[in-house]
């Protein structure tokens, strides 16, 4: 099942297994916590080019980072080839990956022309391609869906435009713009891209349990797997999937694991954000954490009433320890 080390361009990844970017999830105490199960390559949340190019300090704080993290895409938003371009040198230092964004759903992103609008005007993709390419040296990379809507699937051309100017990787979320979240993600595109590109292609959509990873390793031929929502309380996920691609047995976190990654993501959102965002931040991110384990329902309610940041700790340190004594 293990196929060669993945490489985009000159990085070569320790896992084909990554995180996926997503917007008000994947911020830096998420991404430290997702490298350290094993994730290959963490993404950055979107980061509009607008807002780096024109009120450059209220932007710049999505681009803060951690050598523990590395290596770190950061994924940009945006529609104007010059301004997408220019956005690169307003980095603080070099990413190891940049990444545009042409899938997003978002209304408001789509009405200013970007994230998946882009999908419609495939010329407008090869002249922003162009442009940003020229510069960026490192790895850069592209993040489609399968097309508008069901009548204009086009993620094919979209995939020969981005290989014939020089984009080093290409990740596909198999549903259209239309579609948003709902129905299945459609994993033969995945394998349709693949077959029809030279360039490695990542697959995104739908990966919940460590069977899906390697259903879509294995059916898709893809290079490599992209984790969203199925990370949600459940890091451990990645590793799983790396070991079971490696042969490797793989082991489930007891209570007490749980516990201690918990800690560890309250202390690094303490580090990042401070007290009050950390309470906002973990309330959600704990609640996934108890799904599947007894009292998770009873226990997600009094987590959404915290209003301390100390009460949701004890809280949290009673119920994961009470599991461990059932
Ligand atoms: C809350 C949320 C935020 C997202 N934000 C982004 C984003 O900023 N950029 C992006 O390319 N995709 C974004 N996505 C899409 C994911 O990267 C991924 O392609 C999609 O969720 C399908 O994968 P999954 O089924 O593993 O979650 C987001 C998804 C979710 C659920």
């Amino acid at each position: 099942m293990q196929k060669a080390p993945l490489t985009i361009q000159s990085l070569t990844l320790d896992s084909p297994v990554i995180l996926a970017p997503m917007a008000g999830i994947s911020s830096l105490p998420y991404r430290r916590i997702m490298k350290s199960c094993g994730a290959g390559l963490v993404y950055s949340e979107m980061v509009s080019a607008n807002g780096l190019v024109r009120d450059g300090a209220k932007t710049q704080h999505l681009l803060i980072t951690h050598p523990e993290e590395y290596p770190l895409g950061i994924q940009l938003f945006g529609s104007d080839p010059e301004v997408l371009a220019e956005a690169i040198s307003r980095f603080r230092e070099p990413p190891a990956v940049v990444d545009l964004n042409m899938g997003c759903p978002v209304k408001k992103v789509i009405r200013s022309g970007s994230g998946s609008a882009l999908l419609r005007d495939p010329k407008l993709i090869a002249r922003i391609l162009k442009a940003v390419r020229r510069r960026v040296t490192g790895p850069l990379t592209i993040k489609i869906r399968s097309g508008w809507d069901i009548h204009h699937i086009n993620f094919l051309d979209i995939g020969h435009i981005a290989q014939e100017e020089g984009v080093d990787a290409i990740t596909l979320h198999p549903r259209t713009r239309c579609q948003g979240f709902a129905g299945r993600a459609d994993w033969n595109h995945i394998s349709e891209l693949k077959q029809a590109l030279d360039i490695p292609v990542f697959g995104s959509g739908d990966i919940i349990t460590v069977d899906d990873g390697i259903r879509m390793y294995r059916e898709t031929g893809c290079d490599g797997l992209m984790i969203g929502r199925g990370g949600y309380g459940n890091p451990w996920l990645i590793q799983q999937i790396n070991d079971t691609l490696q042969g490797k047995q793989i082991t489930c976190p007891s209570a007490i694991d749980k516990l201690a990654m918990i800690q560890r993501h309250i202390d690094l959102h303490c580090e990042q954000f401070g007290d009050d965002k950390a309470l906002l931040e973990m309330r959600k991110h704990i609640s996934w954490y108890a799904r599947g384990m007894e009292g998770a329902s009873q226990f997600r309610s009094q987590v959404q009433s915290c209003r301390q940041l100390s009460d949701l700790v004890v809280l949290t340190h009673d119920f994961f320890h009470q599991d461990h004594h059932l």
